[in-house]
């Protein structure tokens, strides 16, 4: 059989592809220090899981756009936990935020503009549509932030007329490197945005993974009109596999959510019927809900914190993190050494990490960067998460006090995956 063009533009998704890597070196008895791929490990919310129990009987094809009472308590919940007010029908509610970008880059026209680094699939997404991408380029002294210069620099270079719409994914806390943006760093990010007409996709999936210090701003708050939002409920619940993706549009934008239900009727048709009621319930801005969203984010900055820590006293080049539960650290100061040593390549580097030292990371060139730019992206999510959180709720004050003594207590894979990148950082 012939593959189209369009499938000759992509291949499989690196993350998925070190996952099952992983599982089948594990079956086969090695251990790997899994730092490649990134779901949040904590138990499904139980309010959640009885929710999903008694709709098991939901079974018909539901709107497209996500059932009303659904579309109504996120909209109190974004109102509530984000101060971002969107009324119900400004929602879509599809199958993982994922494929609501795919359905966004489908239906809005221009190029798109990506940080470098940024997420796996953004620019995998744009090429199986052939569109032009461009990424911008940021530094790791300023934890690879985009700055309103380098993506004003960008726009004069990529494009003949300012005029023409173009498309720029913004995506903070940021999954490869855990920066996020303060609120006058949006608004500098809105002017330019507005300026030359470009279309912000919004990916705010871990908003509610901000650490201490950092409150999460979207940049919708300073450009309403031009930004679509996205969210869900696969980072901050853990409720990856339930698919359940959000996407906010402007008020005004009436024609662009029509289109986007459109796509989404043509192709995945609605998120699953027992999914949507449970997940009214997992929208719920009741304590019992809020108080496991910030749990499970301190438990998530307290390892995250802690790895950092390991990873920057041994003298590693690592940006800061600010939510999420990644950091991008690199080795380009040593790029000599590691060639005698057979590394040229963030590949080489994750390959070697893997095969010598049995940690699983995912190569920087898979973000975006520059193939020979020698830095990896690592997950610190290899605990297993009911008894971490069950740990974190009976010894809260000691957690925070003593946080290396709670990381090395629910997180010992983690802690071993630093001694053995220290390891590998000590032949340099
Ligand atoms: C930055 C980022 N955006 C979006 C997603 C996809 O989330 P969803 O499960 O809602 O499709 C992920 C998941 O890994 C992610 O890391």
């Amino acid at each position: 059989m012939q593959l189209s063009k369009a499938a000759k533009r992509i291949k499989p998704s690196a993350t998925l592809a070190i996952n099952e890597l992983i599982t089948q070196r594990r079956k086969q008895g090695e251990e790997i220090l899994h730092m490649g791929f990134g779901e949040s490990p904590f138990p499904v919310h139980p309010l959640v899981r009885k929710a999903l129990c008694e709709n098991a009987g939901q079974k018909s094809y539901l709107a497209t756009q996500g059932i009303k009472p659904l579309r109504e308590q996120i909209s109190k919940f974004y109102d509530k936990v984000f101060n971002l007010q969107y009324s119900a029908d400004q929602i879509v509610v599809g199958p993982g935020s994922k494929v609501l970008l795919f359905d966004a880059l489908v239906a809005l026209e221009g190029p798109l503009f990506l940080p470098a680094p940024s997420w796996v699939s953004y620019q995998h997404q744009a090429r199986l549509l052939g569109k032009e991408v461009y990424h911008v380029k940021t530094i790791p002294e300023d934890s690879y932030r985009l700055t309103p210069e380098a993506f004003e620099q960008s726009l004069q270079q990529n494009t003949q007329n300012p005029s023409d719409q173009k498309v720029l994914l913004l995506n903070y806390p940021c999954n490869p490197t855990g920066h996020s943006f303060s609120a006058e760093q949006l608004k500098a990010l809105a002017k330019v945005a507005r300026d030359y007409n470009v279309i912000v996709l919004s990916d705010e999936i871990y908003g509610l993974v901000s650490f201490k210090g950092q409150e999460h701003h979207s940049i919708a708050e300073f450009y309403p009109e031009g930004t679509l939002v996205t969210g869900g409920l696969s980072k901050d619940r853990s409720l990856g596999g339930f698919r359940v993706g959000v996407m906010l549009f402007p008020e005004d934008e009436q024609s662009l959510l029509t289109s986007i239900c459109s796509i989404g009727s043509e192709t995945w048709s609605c998120v699953a019927a027992p999914i949507q009621y449970a997940a009214i319930q997992a929208y719920q801005t009741t304590p019992e809900i809020l108080d496991y969203i910030r749990d499970c984010a301190n438990i998530h900055e307290l390892a995250t914190r802690y790895v950092y820590k390991q990873i920057h006293e041994a003298g590693i080049r690592c940006p800061p993190p600010q939510g999420a539960f990644y950091l991008m650290p690199d080795w380009n100061e040593h790029q000599k050494v590691l060639k005698g040593m057979g590394i040229t390549t963030s590949k080489e580097l994750a390959e070697q990490l893997l095969k010598k030292w049995n940690v699983a990371s995912l190569p920087g060139s898979e973000f975006g960067m520059p193939v020979e730019n020698l830095c990896i992206r690592i997950a610190t999510v290899d605990y297993d998460g009911e008894e971490a959180l069950t740990f974190f709720r009976g010894n809260r004050e000691q957690a925070f006090e003593k946080p290396d003594e709670f990381v090395k207590s629910i997180a010992p894979r983690l802690v071993a995956a630093c001694n053995q990148i220290k390891g590998f950082n000590s032949l340099i």
